[in-house]
């Protein structure tokens, strides 16, 4: 018999409130004199998959770097969890970084695991379940970088949330800033944040890891537009754009981009009518910023945001940093 997995889908992805209010930021984005997606509509359920093939590609160090550095220290990693805590996991994807923890014995009393892509996250969660069924198990479908609502029943002691993969990069500094306070304000003194950065490195290493030989990133990237395609009933054609990522040093960050390949637009319902977008040949849609950081600059976000007691665990090449913080103590 299969256990049931309870399934608390507080944000309703496909309510037509939310939907409405995803159509209209898509739409806000595209029109922009600068047109933008946000990276959060890359995972949708082909996205999701996409993203998990991008992690097995040989340029795309970050996701084995990290399973590396908690292979190394999963002892001292386990020790600042310590036990009877609630781990809750920001983005769990596959679940599978989660899974690693519990299999190498560090576990939570309790799971609560957090995606975007609500499918995917069913589906990740139930095989988990299976696996470890002794451990209290919840999933919710949420756009976490909107608001991120915990259940109310949720102990508040011990809250341990778990933000591996680098994806604080997908925030500017200011705004993972914003974020990492937001976090310190849903736990208490004996709350902590285990974090994964991606740290910055040689040029050519990175432009690699976002423009891979085999296309995967490329498909990840241009599989974007499909989705707009199905959530707004717009008509991009694929074939007309061309992945752009290359490594901005001045701003510290990858950038990825739909270009065009020829001068073309884009129409979609709206109201009673419906909007066009036009691009010129070679003009590009902003889809994703990857932030990297050093380890003081980041250490330095850590702290600011209300954080303390800051442990971190790195590869030899310093490729890759995982953090540990507490809760700062406010003592008035
Ligand atoms: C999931 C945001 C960490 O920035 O490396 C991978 C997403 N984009 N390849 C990253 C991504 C292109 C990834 N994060």
């Amino acid at each position: 018999m299969t256990p049931e997995v309870e399934l608390l889908q507080l944000f309703e992805w496909d309510s037509s409130a939310q939907n409405l209010k995803l159509r209209e930021e898509l739409a806000a984005g595209l029109l922009r004199p600068q047109a933008c997606i946000a990276p959060k509509f890359f995972y949708d359920p082909l996205g999701s998959r996409l993203f998990e093939a991008i992690t097995e590609l040989p340029e795309y160090y970050p996701t084995r770097t990290e399973a590396a550095i908690f292979r190394e220290y999963m002892p001292a990693i386990g020790q600042a969890l310590g036990s009877d805590f609630t781990l809750i996991d920001l983005g769990c994807g596959s679940c599978g970084k989660a899974g690693r923890l519990f299999h190498a014995g560090i576990l939570p009393a309790r799971y609560l695991a957090i995606d975007i892509s609500v499918d995917f996250l069913r589906e990740s969660l139930q095989h988990l379940k299976r696996e470890l069924p002794a451990i209290e198990m919840t999933g919710i479908g949420l756009d976490f970088t909107d608001d991120l609502q915990l259940p109310d029943d949720l102990p508040p002691g011990r809250r341990m949330f778990f933000y591996p993969g680098s994806s604080i990069g997908n925030f500017s500094p200011p705004e993972a800033s914003d974020f990492l306070k937001r976090l310190a304000g849903q736990m208490d003194a004996t709350g902590g944040l285990l974090i994964g950065v991606d740290l910055i490195k040689d040029k050519a290493v990175l432009d690699a890891a976002y423009d891979d030989a085999l296309g995967v990133t490329a498909a990840f990237n241009r599989n974007l537009l499909r989705h707009v395609n199905v959530r707004l009933d717009a008509d991009f054609d694929i074939g007309d754009w061309r992945h752009v990522a290359f490594f901005n040093e001045a701003e510290s960050r990858i950038e990825m981009h739909l270009e065009a390949r020829r001068a073309l637009e884009t129409s979609w319902p709206d109201g009673a009518g419906h909007r066009v977008r036009h691009f010129a040949a070679g003009e590009r849609i902003h889809t994703e910023n990857s932030y990297k950081y050093s380890p003081a600059g980041f250490k330095t976000l850590l702290t600011e945001a209300g954080f303390d007691a800051i442990q971190m665990w790195a590869d030899p090449r310093a490729w890759f940093a995982l953090f540990f913080a507490r809760q700062a103590v406010t003592r008035t």
